[in-house]
């Protein structure tokens, strides 16, 4: 099974990640990091720990890494995913535990202990603990199978600022180094996400498979589709996240271009853009596999048959 590890701000749609790759054989998980983003690091180790127990998988070990950005002050997302990160179903602490060794540590570990090329980076939130761990151990990177994230945006421009996608304007520094870093990435941007949108047959199909996990995935979506429609009258919510791990389970869901991508950090008014050279107007090497478009239907379809295994 191809190892990855996934680093995530758990978040309804980072969970409903989880939740796939969990479900799915193909995949092997050495570890879930977790990092501060749609809410505070306390707050998103316990989510994922949450998660994990609903999977059925206690054993899998959670790590807490950076609570803070590089430089800047931690900007949170309680406006879209409530005051625990997770709103939506009642749910209890977890009682599985959290791992005693710094996620960027288990990063490094890990990628020093696994066969050059084999693990692949599968990012959910800010990019803070993968640019941790770089510049921690620059001898790392180079063995880094893949970074597959959820980030940024082209055409669908921004989420948090006219110009920035969450993930990448909380962090734009980590973003730019992991940008940097000559590592292959193939990145979910909102023009991507945004085509993923739930809507009313696609979260009754999560609650009619009958299970716990269906039901929880129903409450989640029905909670954070509520941003979106009372805000923009849309028809349901983008599930970002996921769309990392149905690509890889199901590449030829997505399309997209192998374009160069630079992230802003220098000017206040575009902070955290990710300048893609869709057009290749300039002479900057390819270094994202930047999509842009998802097969909907199929993504649903995945994720429908996929949960229902849980
Ligand atoms: C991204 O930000 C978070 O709110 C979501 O979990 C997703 O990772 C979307 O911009
Ligand atoms: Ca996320």
């Amino acid at each position: 099974a191809q190892k990855i590890i996934i680093d995530t701000d758990p978040g309804q749609d980072d969970a409903v990640a989880i939740l796939l790759a969990l479900a799915s054989p193909e995949l092997d998980v050495l570890g879930l990091t977790a990092v501060a983003g749609n809410v505070p690091l306390s707050l998103t180790e316990r989510n994922a720990r949450i998660v994990c127990e609903l999977a059925g998988r206690p054993d899998l070990p959670v790590y807490a890494g950076c609570d803070a950005p590089l430089l800047r002050k931690l900007v949170t997302a309680e406006h879209v995913h409530g005051k625990t990160g997770l709103d939506g179903p009642q749910m209890g602490d977890p009682t599985m535990p959290l791992q005693a060794q710094h996620a960027v540590d288990f990063i490094v570990e890990t990628l020093r202990g696994e066969p050059s090329g084999s693990v692949t980076l599968c990012v959910l939130g800010p990019l803070t603990n993968i640019a941790t761990a770089f510049r921690r151990a620059p001898d790392v990177i180079g063995r880094v199978q893949q970074i597959i994230l959820m980030g940024g945006a082209y055409f669908e421009v921004g989420n948090i600022t006219p110009a920035a996608e969450f993930n990448i304007y909380v962090d734009p520094e980590a973003a730019a180094e992991v940008f940097a870093a000559g590592v292959p990435l193939v990145v979910m941007p909102l023009d991507v996400t945004h085509k993923a949108l739930t809507n009313r047959a696609r979260i009754d199909a999560f609650r009619a498979m009958g299970t716990t996990v269906g039901d929880m995935v129903a409450a989640w979506t029905d909670f954070f589709e509520r941003f979106d429609k009372e805000k923009y009258g849309a028809e349901g919510a983008p599930l970002h996240d996921p769309c990392v791990i149905a690509y890889l389970l199901q590449p030829g869901l997505f399309t997209g271009r192998h374009v160069n991508v630079v992230v802003e950090t220098g000017s206040d008014l575009t902070l955290g853009m990710t300048v893609a050279d869709w057009w290749r107007v300039t002479d900057r090497a390819p270094n994202a596999m930047f999509m842009g478009d998802v097969d909907a239907e199929g993504f649903f379809a995945l994720l429908t048959d996929r949960l229902a295994r849980l």
